[in-house]
């Protein structure tokens, strides 16, 4: 996708090596997120060369993002392109569908090709918190703030945030988080477990640099076969599970075969 497109939507992308860093770039209005963002993040993401490792996903100028653009929702703004109000008055299949186009970057997020990294600083808001919770994992600063904004403004969170919040926190914390609306502190997120890594804001650059080369220093195929193992964990029985490891090793031992000169 041409730069030019990616600055229309709002979005930047470097690949450099096997890091592909994806920032969401409207700092004026601190990342606030629409369709056609969201279009063009799924476009990005469905087209990384398969040596990209690890994919990072950030916001420009000191914050992450503050979710949704609020134009969206104003009435007197309707006839704008992405318009929530004009949705409004769809049938309900036509809400669904058009809510599962805006679901698809957020879903990319956890494919097993890669290692997604949120690196969260200043505000993740509705959209950006669920941004952020949809990557695999969280680095953030101590005094980032995080807020499941959506049911303060009379929505739910719709953009695949609900299950890695509960994945993270259990039923209730992420009932108490979402229902209240409040805010999520660094320092707590990483209590709570939403956050791997909690840093000063100052330190995030080494942060997500020591990361990336933790992630990164060994096979990439066993790599993305243990996260594929580890996503269906919940999902299965014990014996399913079991039945998938062995399965998922077979390829891990035909690529060692070749690597000792058996194959
Ligand atoms: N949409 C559009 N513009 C936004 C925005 C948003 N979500 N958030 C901030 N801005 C704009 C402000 O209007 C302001 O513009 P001007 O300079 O033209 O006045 C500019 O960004 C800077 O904003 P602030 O001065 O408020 O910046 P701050 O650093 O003091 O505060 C903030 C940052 C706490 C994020 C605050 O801006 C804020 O609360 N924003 C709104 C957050 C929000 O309610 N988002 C919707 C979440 S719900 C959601 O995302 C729904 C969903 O998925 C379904």
């Amino acid at each position: 996708m041409s730069n030019e497109r990616l600055a229309e939507a709002g979005i930047s992308v470097d690949i450099d090596g096997v890091v592909a860093t994806l920032t969401l770039d409207r700092p004026e209005v601190r990342n606030a997120q629409h369709p056609r963002m969201w279009a063009a993040m799924a476009d990005v993401l469905e087209s990384l060369d398969a040596s990209v490792r690890i994919v990072v996903v950030r916001g420009a100028g000191g914050t992450f993002s503050a979710g949704l653009d609020l134009a969206l929702l104003d009435p007197a703004k309707r006839a704008e392109e992405g318009s929530l109000v004009a949705t409004l008055s769809k049938s309900d299949q036509e809400i669904i569908d058009t809510i599962g186009e805006y679901q698809r970057p957020f879903a990319l997020l956890s494919d097993p090709r890669f290692i997604s990294i949120a690196v969260v600083e200043g505000h993740a808001i509705g959209a950006g918190f669920q941004l952020a919770l949809c990557c695999d994992l969280r680095i953030v600063a101590e005094d980032a703030r995080l807020c499941m904004k959506e049911p303060a403004l009379g929505l739910v969170p719709d953009l695949v945030g609900t299950k890695p919040l509960v994945e993270a926190v259990g039923y209730a914390r992420a009932l108490e988080i979402c229902a209240t609306a409040r805010f999520v502190t660094g320092v707590e997120a990483g209590e709570l477990g939403i956050a791997q890594t909690v840093v000063p804001a100052a330190d995030l650059e080494a942060a997500l640099t020591a990361s990336i080369g933790a992630l990164t220093a060994h096979s990439q195929g066993a790599v993305q076969g243990t996260k594929a193992l580890l996503q269906q964990a919940p999902l299965r029985t014990l014996d399913e599970q079991r039945l998938a490891e062995r399965t998922a090793q077979v390829a891990r031992f035909r690529e060692l075969a070749v690597a000792f000169g058996l194959a």
